[in-house]
């Protein structure tokens, strides 16, 4: 990591301008505008890279949403120990070198999500293909490679968000201590077909 670049977890204060290649789920304002909403969230956890005054590179975790479909586990037993990626991006001046990969490693590594189950939904669209020059399915093998360095695997769904793409993928890190009961609120709820049992 160059010297000038720093990698901090983001805590109530706002984030520093995002570099304007932050442009994968939305326009970088209104994504910078949204983690520093997740950052005020006690619930939530962010973590930033940051060279000089702007943010190249963010990763977000936080409760799924509870009108999603995996929103629903956070009525299961253990429920409060669920969690999924919101979103990790790093500025295409700045990848390829290593920062997604210390963001990953920075959230997993400590042992802070061992008790949780956190769920990686890949869709796609999020791909940002153009710029990377492999089929979508390249890179979600890629990305489940990524994944896999903290301990997320990749488990089938009858979700038909995630199976009406075959480059989508549903990726899960079951924690060593996660509640038996969330674990097995996931396997029905991922094999649950649309619209309920
Ligand atoms: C995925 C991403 C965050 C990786 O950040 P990074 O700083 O380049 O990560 P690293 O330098 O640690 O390298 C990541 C590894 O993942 C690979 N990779 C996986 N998916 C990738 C993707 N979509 N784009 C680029 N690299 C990707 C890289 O090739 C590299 O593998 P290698 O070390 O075996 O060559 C970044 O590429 C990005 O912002 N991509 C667009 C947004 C995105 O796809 N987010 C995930 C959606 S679920």
């Amino acid at each position: 990591m160059p010297a000038d670049v720093r990698l901090r977890a983001l805590r109530g204060a706002p984030p520093l301008p995002f570099d304007a290649g932050l442009d994968v789920f939305r326009a970088p304002d209104r994504q910078e505008a949204a983690i520093a909403r997740l950052a005020r969230d006690p619930a939530a956890f962010v973590w930033v890279v940051e060279q000089g005054d702007a943010t190249i590179g963010y990763l977000s975790v936080q409760p799924p949403d509870p009108v999603e479909r995996w929103g629903a586990l956070r009525r299961a037993p253990g429920g409060d120990a669920v969690y999924e990626i919101g979103a990790i991006e790093v500025a295409p001046r700045a990848r390829g070198a290593g920062h997604g990969s210390a963001l990953l490693d920075t959230a997993f590594g400590g042992g802070r999500f061992d008790d949780a189950l956190v769920l990686a939904v890949l869709y796609a669209w999020h791909y940002d293909l153009a710029r990377r020059g492999l089929g979508a399915l390249q890179v979600r093998r890629a990305l489940q490679r990524f994944y896999a360095r903290v301990g997320f695997e990749a488990r089938t769904t009858r979700d038909p968000d995630i199976t009406e793409d075959p480059a989508n993928a549903l990726l899960v890190r079951v924690g060593s201590r996660a509640p038996a009961g969330l674990v097995a609120a996931f396997e029905a709820l991922r094999t649950q077909p649309a619209g309920g049992p």
